[in-house]
């Protein structure tokens, strides 16, 4: 049975005409007339602290975006992810990342798989083995603990690991250090080789499919490396790999015990709680990356249980959902006030667009409305002194996502009020501007002349109205960030089902894939210019000619 289209359905069509009236909502009126606006438009759960009230909606928006949600069936998909339900319909397979954070007493079959057993076996692996590392007593092949650590993988294989690590700084390992190689860019991992001394380094591979190219490239380059200072025996003390795939591992010569495994119903991108987080527990340790764990779990509870008005991710995913569908924001962004959440704006980007940057529903008739916007974004303060410019002033809206720490993991306090300060001062901007009238008066207090006055004022002139949303946390903590990177998740899959997208398949990325394959070859040998349009052939002879 096909679905209803969105623009179809009763309750959007109610909503599509609230829009109309609200069109022209100021948000200074709107905290004008409700001084409790930021105590109903804010929630706590899991350890975060949302605050949703700088937005050009009211309560009423609200009562028709959860209907939206009611009829689109979001409730009802969710406890069917939960489930293990195969809610991935083009793949048919489970959706099951709460699951690789649910306790070990949780009651979950999938095709006759005891879920909680196998995620639970596979993390006691991760910690006999990382407790290893971490204490020494694995050793090289020279007999040398374990200084550095270089995760190759990409995508989901890479961007979770990554920024997590990163965003746990304070909880590392003092004497491990981690590297990431993604790119099938040489410079990528010639500069990580450069670093390294064969006895001391311990690779893992990390390949859902294990057959991405760019990491089958590194993966052999690093062994070739490798296998340059040592001999074949020594591999297995300094290659483990984590993916879905033991055949591949084993062809790749890696032993299946150095193998930790994972399942189809874990996303990629969806993916760093499972042994793909293994440099994040080798980094901090099991007993924090458990925390991690638990923290997600504590945020699955909540939007498991919550009714949609009290609940977190539904909220921020409603809210997104209106600033794109009735304000035309096409993209947001992501502004951490924390400089150790660096990489979490590029991490969102994955989860985000590769999951709901799709044009066709789930039963693969065209969207009747837009999808996804572009996430992007960097740590705050540095985004003020570079693009925030357009934020203020520009001519498309882009609602901002600020996330901070209420307390630092540092003692220069000063430093911390001042990003605080920041933080909330920028989203105050946004949604209070500075009138033309602000400006002038401003500027006849600077003593400016009438006509030095006119011709500034509308420079000087902010529209604010600009939506954004804040997330608080106490501290940055493995708890907090787990909690962090849920809420987005189900805040995406919240948006997914009100699209009606399937949001755990990727099929947009395979053309490129399967075009680079031929223009590979093509740059190893023959080239074949009938294949192609001439910017193409082009670009093929220039890159040829150069060799
Ligand atoms: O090509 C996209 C993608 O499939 C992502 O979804 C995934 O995270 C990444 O490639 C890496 O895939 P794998 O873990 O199988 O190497």
């Amino acid at each position: 049975m096909t679905a209803t289209p969105l623009t179809s359905t009763t309750s959007f069509q109610a909503l599509a005409t609230h829009a109309a009236e609200a069109e022209n909502w100021e948000m200074r009126q709107l905290f004008a007339a409700d001084p409790q606006r930021f105590e109903r438009m804010s929630i706590e759960a899991a350890g975060l602290f949302l605050d949703y009230s700088k937005n050009r909606l009211d309560g009423r928006t609200f009562e028709l975006l959860a209907a939206v949600a009611r009829e689109r069936g979001v409730e009802a998909r969710r406890d069917a992810m939960f489930a293990g339900e195969k809610i991935n319909n083009t793949e048919n397979r489970a959706v099951l990342h709460t699951a690789l954070r649910a306790p070990r007493d949780a009651k979950l079959s999938v095709d006759g798989q005891d879920v909680p057993a196998d995620v639970h076996a596979v993390l006691a692996r991760v910690k006999t083995f990382t407790d290893a590392v971490r204490s020494g007593d694995w050793l090289g092949h020279t007999g040398k603990p374990i200084t550095d650590i270089v995760n190759i993988g990409i995508g989901g294989s890479d961007l979770g690991p990554k920024m997590v690590c990163l965003a746990l700084r304070q909880y590392s390992h003092p004497s491990l250090t981690m590297h990431f190689v993604s790119n099938v860019d040489g410079h990528d991992m010639d500069a990580a080789l450069e670093r390294l001394n064969p006895e001391t380094t311990l690779f893992i591979i990390a390949s859902k499919t294990f057959t991405t190219a760019e990491t089958m490239m590194n993966a052999n380059t690093a062994r070739m490396w490798f296998l340059a200072h040592a001999q074949e025996e020594a591999l297995a003390k300094h290659f483990v790999a984590v993916s879905t795939n033991v055949e591949a591992i084993k062809k790749f010569g890696i032993d299946p015990a150095n193998m930790f495994p994972f399942w189809d119903w874990v996303g990629g991108r969806y993916s760093v709680w499972s042994a793909i987080g293994l440099p994040v527990a080798l980094a901090v340790g099991f007993g924090y990356f458990s925390d991690f764990l638990a923290g997600a779990h504590a945020m699955d509870q909540h939007f498991r249980t919550a009714p949609i008005e009290q609940n977190m991710p539904m909220l921020l995913a409603l809210v997104g959902f209106w600033n794109r569908q009735f304000l035309g924001c096409s993209s947001v962004t992501i502004a951490p006030y924390h400089q150790d959440l660096t990489r979490f704006p590029a991490y969102l980007q994955q989860l985000d667009m590769e999951s709901n940057g799709k044009r066709v529903t789930r039963d693969g008739a065209p969207v009747d409305t837009p999808t996804c916007p572009a996430i992007w974004g960097e740590p705050g303060t540095n985004g003020q002194h570079a693009y925030f410019q357009l934020l203020h002033q520009g001519t498309d809206l882009t609602p901002i996502d600020f996330i901070a720490a209420l307390r630092p993991a540092h003692e220069l306090q000063n430093h911390h009020t001042a990003l605080l300060a920041n933080c909330f001062a920028q989203s105050e901007a946004f949604m209070k501007g500075k009138t033309i009238d602000e400006v002038r008066a401003d500027l006849q207090q600077d003593g400016l002349s009438h006509d030095e006055i006119e011709r500034l004022a509308p420079h000087k002139t902010f529209p604010g109205n600009r939506p954004s949303n804040t997330i608080l946390m106490e501290y940055l903590t493995p708890a907090t960030l787990g909690a962090l990177i849920a809420l987005y998740e189900h805040k995406t899959f919240v948006q997914g089902v009100i699209w009606d997208l399937n949001s755990f398949d990727q099929w947009g990325v395979e053309l490129g894939k399967v075009l680079a394959k031929q223009v590979e070859a093509e740059l190893k040998g023959e080239p074949r210019p009938q294949a192609h349009d001439s910017s193409t052939n082009g670009l093929i002879a220039r890159a040829k000619a150069a060799v």
